[in-house]
């Protein structure tokens, strides 16, 4: 089986070709489509809606994640890939979060990943995914990507930054999204 995948981050297709193992996944980068919508699963399905367009007949996935924390009113949230401005800037994010936590101490935080799904008749599906934790004080671990350094989930005291690709996957808000993909595209077969 193959599903074409709507993005351009190298460590989603690992952490992708990690949770949907036998599914054959092929980057396909909507580029220059705006992510204009509110919440993560309308963003999420104007980018599948822009590579399910290229690929009729095929299943097309895409997905759209962030940051949410509580102390902040669910900032950055859809924003968290350009929460320091434009363009997207990791090593600013995480430096902005930081500030705007300064002497904050509920650190509650999670991530939430929307994936949506076009099948090859062009249905349409979103399925969610959540992973709950806290903002450290300061970065720790050189894995993964984004605000990984700086996110310790729940029953943790290390960062994903800190964890195995698997131990990361294992819990993570994408991880979970994908785990109910892989049933979707089981049940397909
Ligand atoms: P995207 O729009 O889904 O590509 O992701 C938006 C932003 O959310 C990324 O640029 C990261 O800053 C952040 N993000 C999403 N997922 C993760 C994750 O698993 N770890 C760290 N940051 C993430």
């Amino acid at each position: 089986m193959r599903l074409f995948v709507a993005t351009h981050n190298a460590h989603k297709v690992r952490e992708m070709t990690q949770l949907l193992p036998g599914v054959e996944i092929l980057p396909d980068d909507p580029a220059d489509v705006e992510e204009n919508a509110p919440d993560f699963g309308g963003n999420a399905l104007i980018k599948v809606r822009a590579i399910a367009a290229r690929h009729p007949g095929e299943w097309c996935m895409a997905d759209d994640s962030g940051l949410e924390v509580a102390a902040l009113g669910g900032a950055p949230g859809v924003r968290s890939a350009r929460y320091a401005g434009e363009p997207s800037n990791t090593p600013a994010n995480n430096a902005l979060l930081l500030k705007n936590l300064e002497g904050v101490t509920d650190r509650r935080a999670n991530f939430t990943c929307a994936v949506a799904l076009v099948d090859p008749a062009g249905r349409e599906r979103v399925v969610e995914g959540r992973c709950f934790g806290r903002i450290a004080e300061s970065p720790s671990g050189v894995a993964g990507f984004g605000y990984d350094p700086l996110f310790v989930p729940d029953g943790y005291d290390r960062s994903f930054a800190e964890l195995p690709a698997d131990g990361k996957n294992a819990i993570s808000h994408r991880g979970r999204a994908l785990a109910e993909v892989k049933r979707i595209l089981g049940e397909s077969k």
